[in-house]
């Protein structure tokens, strides 16, 4: 899809999108309201509309302008319209004419503005929502319908400073690649992506963008010692890997951020099988690590003033004949062993080694690590927060308050000692699992805790908002790509420079 920038309307046949804030229609809105003899108002008093964030008035076929459409769009109270605000009403314009028919609409922004959000950042902020709505996976239908593709195709932009809106999108666009790189690994069946060839994937994406990427194969690793990771993956006829991205727009000298990604490209549970229903659902297991590869792709796009480190750990979690056992003690690469007593609690496995690979090599500013750990947050969270767990308090300030700017919101759960007796273990130094059902996300956390020594850490456990089953404003039901614009945003805002 392609978002375009104007000073004026260039197809007056297009659809014509308006806007309102909750009560006042915008300028742009008040003048198509005379051009079309007050039809927008007549038909704003015989609805329900009200002007909310993204909420749609799709008038068909107007006298007095040559649009096949006029749709006004709620833009919400004008003290609270902000970024977010903006990106969901591009996204809400995308879904409400993708579908409709129409190959493009233009968008009139004019007098659309308020306190945090001038009218070039509505423009671009809005181009890029829009962006973001459109991204989907079509590769593996061959026998789809044109009407049941989207048939849009173009949103221009109409604003005064259009040159200026389009300097401001190119860093927005960037970072969308980013999220759409993360909704493409995750969605690609666990067939196609296995630890090898998403690899791979990873270093044909990134490298053309001034990533250096290392991939440490399964031989490397094994000698290197990362016996809890390479243990998850024995069962598969997949080679586990691990991946390396190496972000250098800092000054040379500058200590690095690391993110680091659980990539279970697909987890069958292993010799403690999962049930069968919904297994399929585990491909996206690796999405912690798609958000990990997703921000380093956006960072490096927009070329961001800063060093920063991806370490993701891939890994297929496969039952047979030379699978991990429950009972097994294996040796993680910082020399703590742990007792398996669940070989689906395998996450936390591959975290615990290259958590302690990514501390030890970078000794980073930060590591912050997202996965799709626990059921158990789900049962907590459902699909709008992620669970945050962490060390530092200041990391994790400034982790929430970037999420409230994204959208993507994260709660704090605890950590604490009194966890760490329901993982010791009475023949290792740990177990995975505890013993009870208890807390299921908390003992998770504390086991990780235990791999990044003094290291300012945060858990991001996002097992509930990496999938979504329906669409929202955003992106569309599947992959969320949650987590980049998270991440994106705390180095933005916090370590550039
Ligand atoms: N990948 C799962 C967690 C998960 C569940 C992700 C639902 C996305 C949706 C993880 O590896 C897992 O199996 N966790 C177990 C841990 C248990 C064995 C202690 C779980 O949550 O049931
Ligand atoms: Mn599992
Ligand atoms: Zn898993």
């Amino acid at each position: 899809m392609d978002i375009i920038f104007a000073a004026a309307p260039t197809k007056d046949t297009q659809p014509h999108v308006v806007f309102t804030f909750e009560r006042d229609l915008t300028e742009g809105a008040k003048d198509m309201d005379g051009r079309v003899g007050g039809a927008l108002t007549r038909a704003l008093e015989a609805s329900r509309f009200k002007g909310k964030v993204g909420e749609v008035l799709d008038l068909r076929a107007p006298t007095g302008i040559n649009a096949t459409r006029l749709v006004l769009v709620g833009l919400g109270k004008q003290d609270k319209f902000n970024a977010l605000a903006a990106a969901k009403v591009g996204g809400a314009i995308y879904g409400a004419l993708a579908m409709s028919g129409e190959t493009g609409v233009q968008v009139i922004v004019g007098g659309a503005h308020a306190d945090k959000v001038d009218e070039t950042a509505f423009a671009a902020t809005l181009g890029q929502g829009a962006l973001l709505r459109s991204w989907r996976c079509d590769r593996f239908k061959t026998k789809q319908k044109e009407d049941e593709k989207p048939a849009l195709k173009e949103v221009t932009v109409i604003t005064s400073d259009a040159t200026k809106a389009k300097e401001q999108f190119t860093p927005l666009e960037a970072l969308a690649k980013g999220v759409f790189f993360t909704r493409e690994v995750v969605t690609l069946p666990p067939n196609i992506l296995y630890p090898l060839s998403y690899a791979q994937r990873i270093k044909e994406e990134l490298t053309p963008l001034g990533v250096e990427v290392e991939i440490l194969e399964l031989a490397t690793i094994t000698k290197m010692g990362m016996g809890a990771l390479v243990g998850v993956g024995q069962g598969s006829v997949q080679d586990s890997c691990v991946v390396v991205m190496q972000w250098k727009g800092g000054a040379k000298d500058a200590t690095p951020v690391a993110f680091i990604g659980k990539g279970v490209t697909f987890d069958t549970g292993g010799i403690s099988i999962k049930p069968a229903s919904n297994m399929d659902e585990m491909k996206y297991d690796m999405a912690g690590s798609a958000a990990v590869v997703g921000v380093i792709r956006a960072l490096a796009g927009r070329k961001a003033k800063v060093n920063a480190v991806g370490v993701v750990g891939l890994v297929e979690n496969m039952p047979s004949g030379s699978a991990q056992r429950p009972g097994d003690i294996v040796t993680t690469l910082s020399g703590q062993t742990v007792e398996i007593l669940n070989t689906d609690a395998e996450g936390r496995l591959v975290l615990a080694d290259v958590l302690w690979y990514a501390k030890e090599r970078f000794k980073p500013q930060f590591m912050v690590n997202l996965a799709t750990l626990t059921g158990a947050i789900v049962v907590a969270l459902g699909d709008q927060f992620a669970g945050l767990f962490s060390n530092n308090d200041a990391l994790c300030d400034k982790l929430v308050s970037a999420g409230k700017e994204t959208g993507e919101k994260l709660w704090r759960l605890p950590l604490d000692e009194a966890y760490d007796k329901d993982i010791d273990s009475p023949i290792a130094d740990m177990q995975n699992i505890s013993n009870g059902r208890k807390a299921g996300s908390i003992t998770a956390a504390q086991f990780l805790q235990r791999f990044v020594g003094e290291t300012p850490w945060a858990h991001l456990d996002i097992a509930g908002t990496a999938w979504a089953y329906k669409d929202e404003s955003l992106h569309a039901k599947g992959a969320t790509g949650y987590g980049v614009r998270l991440l994106e945003n705390l180095v933005r805002t916090h370590y550039e420079g």
